[in-house]
């Protein structure tokens, strides 16, 4: 891909996207569902985290599923395969070209991509162009700016904020949840309506603790150390005690708070 992808293709981000799309399924998709006979265009699914889940709630729907990465288009074929999917098919496919003929799809849907590109009005408008009149466009996106905590910890912040500041060097922007209307405005769209989610984690949810504070936000901080020392914007000792005490956040007497997911 033009832009340097912040998470990086390695197994252990395939398998945190897992535990990502597995714990906020319902946050994320209870309110996805195509009618029968629609077309959907599925565009950045990386490794199928969410294509089993958008193909199994929408059996009659036909899903498009397309992603810059062969190897990331490559494991999420294995893994509709895997589920026995028959509705979806995969194709190796840049969002800035896109090879469909206008007007080809009743819905899009686009999940934790937009946060990762330089230009996600102009994305938002190509995607937009592909929608026959009267089709829909799902957009979810986070925004890391959002996070609260007990115990409450600068370190962490400061990890955090490494995320932040990488995201913003290879061009994206970690922060792109509360801008996801004005840009979906900005592209033209009509009849904009954002439904903000948390996640809001205590220990009486041991399996958002687990799936959700270890696994998916803490997971992804600790998964930018390397270059997070690399680029200078950190050096060890304080990135790992930022880490550590995202981790001591899924604690019994923690709390891990995003209040923002869009
Ligand atoms: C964080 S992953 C999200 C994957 C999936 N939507 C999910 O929620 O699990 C972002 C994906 O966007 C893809 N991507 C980034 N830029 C892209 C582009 N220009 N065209 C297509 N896919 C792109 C990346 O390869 C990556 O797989």
């Amino acid at each position: 891909m033009g832009e340097a992808y912040v998470h990086g293709y390695h197994p252990r981000e395939n398998e945190r996207l897992q535990d990502q799309a597995g714990t906020l399924v319902d946050l994320l998709h209870s309110d996805t569902s195509y009618p029968a006979g629609s077309v959907v265009l599925e565009a950045g699914c990386g490794v199928g985290a969410q294509t089993v889940t958008l193909a199994q709630r929408s059996p009659g729907a036909r899903f498009t599923s397309i992603d810059i990465s062969p190897d990331s288009v490559a494991e999420a074929r294995r893994k509709a395969d895997a589920a026995e999917l028959t509705n979806v098919q995969f194709q190796q496919a840049d969002i800035f070209a896109l090879p469909f003929a206008p007007e080809s799809f009743d819905h899009v849907f686009v999940c934790f991509v937009l946060e990762h590109l330089s230009r996600p009005v102009e994305a938002l408008r190509t995607l937009s162009r592909l929608l026959r009149p009267g089709g829909t466009m799902t957009v979810i996106e986070g925004d890391h700016g959002s996070t609260y905590f007990h115990p409450d910890s600068s370190a962490a912040q400061k990890a955090i904020q490494c995320q932040v500041e990488l995201q913003r060097l290879a061009g994206g922007n970690a922060l792109i949840g509360r801008q996801v209307y004005p840009l979906m405005v900005e592209a033209g769209m009509e009849a904009v309506s954002v439904s903000p989610r948390m996640v809001y984690v205590d220990s009486s949810r041991p399996d958002l603790v687990d799936g959700f504070t270890r696994k998916t936000f803490t997971a992804m901080i600790e998964g930018v150390r390397e270059s997070a020392i690399e680029a200078g914007i950190t050096d060890p000792s304080s990135f790992d005690a930022g880490v550590r005490d995202l981790y001591r956040t899924a604690e019994t007497d923690g709390v891990f708070w995003l209040t923002a997911l869009f």
